[in-house]
């Protein structure tokens, strides 16, 4: 099972004063990395892109972004991260490109072009949403056609029934396995499988099949570690993995609990203990039966789950709490930045604290027919900027992030939470991720031992790990103190120094029985 540490390179450190973060600062922090665990880096996209959603437009696929470095100083980090037994996963959009790329802007030229099949167009366009709101189609007077695009207007969807198209995806892979690239992390990728001429954006057999040549053309028989990003059913997903077709699958059943089922992302509720219970333990118990999934709380669209589900004056509980809930049971193991010091959140702040493109968006539209204060509460909880704010180093000026002025203002909060305090201290986050990590690398019950739910109260999330050995994990999610029957057997891991008859807020216990 690997561990994976998720690295937002434009958070993440920057080297040049330019206020965003690049490879070499990735590469400085190696050691750092592989102190914690990380047998794994994956980093968001970092190839020439206009930026629009952040890097996942990308306008060439062969090219390095230069705000973030070179093709050197990839193929650098590459090397000098495996001398620290790191691997690099790289993030690949498949599902569609900028329009600022080449293939794009000869398709939107000339509708004999080759690359004009290489996208989706429609004449008459049937009437789809974009995920990032309004209309999934823009006109190209050009060639008197629309075009697809399921996120922003600067991303082209792609028409993987193109074979060339695939050709080129698939070359193109090949180029960074050459390089040295140890995986990839494959964007979106339950999107290929489009079939517009039969009104079917999800086709799960034409999906089926590209993916089959994907790992054909490009990973089978080779040691690279790919997790697709896909919204498909459990058991589909489970399939992937089961047949070694994907390393993984990202699910977000979990952390869509905190939603109003059927009405998106920004309808909130509160997250109910039973629900996460439910979800993780169907995921766990499909898995039994092989492959391996993915256990994660938050990445760079996910905001951090420790303001978002749970108390702040708690934040040492809280953070360990979750990691030992979540990571503990079957799966490869995601640390998104900054998760292992206990990082939050901005909160509720105003609009012009916002820089992502689907925020913006849902203000514009959302404000129209709610309250400005409603649709900032959405925002204050759910909008990805939260998960993108600078990485807090330390307490001097911009958290250690950048001696320039930060492309993203970074969280108010930084001289109380950063890094450096936190490892100092003898509550220290980072060291108890560490542990938890190593007790579980050293013992195989975390990866194939069974797992069983155990019911101890509706405010604590217990489960077994059994296998040679039988260990029950028990943790409380709340931040009152709860009643527990005697739990017997050896502590190995507690995040606070003693056992009472009652469990102290998110207090989180790891106890091997028998
Ligand atoms: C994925 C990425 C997200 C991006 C979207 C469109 O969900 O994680 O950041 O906006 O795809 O590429």
């Amino acid at each position: 099972m690997a561990i994976i540490y998720q690295i937002y390179p434009l958070s993440f450190l920057d080297t040049n004063k330019d206020g965003i973060g690049d490879i070499k600062g990735i590469i400085k922090k190696l050691k750092y990395l592989e102190e914690l665990g990380a047998e794994y880096i994956w980093i968001t996209p970092i190839f020439k892109s206009p930026m629009e959603d952040n890097g996942y437009d990308i306008s060439n696929y062969y090219d390095v972004n230069p705000i973030f470095g070179t093709k050197e100083d990839l193929k650098e980090l590459i090397d000098t991260a495996k001398k620290h037994n790191i691997k690099i996963i790289l993030d690949l959009v498949l599902n569609h490109t900028s329009t600022e790329h080449d293939w794009f802007i000869k398709a939107s030229k000339d509708v004999n072009s080759k690359y004009h099949d290489y996208y989706i167009w429609s004449e008459n366009p049937p009437q789809i949403d974009s995920y990032f709101g309004g209309s999934a189609w823009e006109y190209v007077p050009s060639v008197k056609k629309y075009y697809l695009h399921m996120f922003s207007t600067g991303q082209a969807d792609l028409n993987w029934k193109n074979e060339k198209l695939r050709e080129e995806l698939f070359e193109m892979i090949n180029y960074y396995i050459d390089l040295g690239a140890g995986g990839f992390r494959l964007d979106v990728l339950d999107l290929i499988g489009k079939d517009l001429e039969n009104n079917n954006l999800y086709d799960r057999e034409l999906l089926l099949k590209y993916l089959k040549e994907l790992n054909e053309k490009c990973f089978k028989g080779k040691d690279i570690f790919t997790v697709g990003e896909m919204n498909l059913p459990l058991e589909k997903a489970h399939y992937l993995s089961k047949n070694e077709i994907l390393t993984t699958v990202f699910q977000f059943n979990h952390i869509a609990l905190d939603e109003v089922a059927g009405k998106g992302k920004w309808e909130l509720k509160k997250l109910e203990l039973n629900d996460l219970k439910e979800v993780l333990n169907n995921i766990q118990q499909v898995y039994q039966k092989g492959g391996t999934p993915s256990l994660f709380w938050s990445n760079h669209d996910q905001p951090r789950a420790l303001g978002r589900y749970l108390n702040l004056d708690y934040r040492y509980y809280g953070q360990t709490m979750l990691f030992m809930l979540m990571y503990l049971q079957k799966g490869h193991i995601f640390i998104y930045q900054g998760e292992e010091f206990g990082m939050s959140g901005l909160g509720l702040v105003d609009i012009d604290k916002y820089k992502d493109v689907e925020a913006l968006n849902y203000y514009n539209i959302a404000t129209k027919t709610k309250s400005k204060e409603s649709v900032l509460r959405s925002l204050a909880v759910k909008a990805r900027d939260h998960a993108r704010t600078p990485m807090q180093w330390n307490n001097t000026k911009n958290a250690g992030f950048s001696k320039g002025k930060p492309w993203m203002e970074v969280n108010a909060n930084y001289t109380e939470v950063n890094f450096e305090k936190d490892y100092n201290s003898d509550k220290s986050i980072y060291k108890f991720l560490k542990k938890l990590l190593e007790i579980r690398q050293n013992n195989t019950t975390f990866d194939k031992g069974l797992f069983k739910l155990v019911v101890l109260g509706p405010h604590i999330f217990a489960y077994e790990r059994v296998l040679d050995d039988n260990y029950l994990i028990v943790c409380n999610f709340s931040d009152k103190k709860q009643p527990i029957i005697d739990l017997k057997g050896e502590i190995i891991l507690n995040n606070y120094d003693s056992l009472d008859n009652q469990l102290k807020p998110y207090q989180a216990l790891l106890i091997k029985r028998g």
